[in-house]
């Protein structure tokens, strides 16, 4: 086993913490950016309650294309200013959508999704990509999920080779 398992049901400051400090326990000394995505993307999965959905599009010319997930076949291209992670790159600001079916352009890859929040991924002021995870709940991430999952990917960042992608 590679990290410890995750307490589901800690309050989520705690379980951002653990989420946080699993990450880097588990890609620090790898140098395979897909390997280390990868497993990003598995311990989001193990950690968080309610989803149905999570991964990476990454940055290819104006396009977002899919990158590792754990969920359901997704669409696979995404235009930059398109659909929730399309407008989360463009803007280069985390997006929490309560209520995927109000967003003007959301792109619906499964249809159990009721709710979505979106992390734009940035290295040294460069968009790679984003952090994408969707929820069956309506309203299933607030601003502490935001907060966490924005630290989720700052502790990512330096730990990818991005441009080996
Ligand atoms: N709903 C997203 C598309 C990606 S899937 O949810 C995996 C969007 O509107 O950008």
């Amino acid at each position: 086993m590679l990290a410890a398992e995750i307490d589901t049901t800690l309050p989520k400051g705690a379980l951002y913490r653990d989420l946080a400090a699993s990450l880097e326990s588990v890609l620090t000394g790898e140098t395979d950016a897909l390997a280390n995505l990868a497993n990003a993307c598995a311990l989001l999965a193990q950690a968080l309650a309610r989803i149905n959905w999570c991964g990476f599009y990454l940055l290819r010319g104006e396009e977002l294309v899919l990158g590792p997930f754990q969920g359901k076949p997704a669409c696979v291209r995404i235009p930059v200013g398109k659909g929730v992670c399309g407008t989360a790159a463009a803007r280069r600001e985390p997006l929490v959508v309560p209520d995927v079916n109000a967003f003007p352009g959301h792109i619906a890859c499964d249809a159990a999704s009721r709710s979505e929040i979106v992390v734009p991924i940035i290295e040294n002021g460069v968009l790679k990509g984003v952090l994408d995870v969707d929820s069956p709940e309506p309203a299933r991430f607030d601003e502490m999920d935001r907060a966490g999952l924005e630290k989720f990917v700052a502790v990512l960042v330096p730990l990818v080779y991005w441009r080996s992608l």
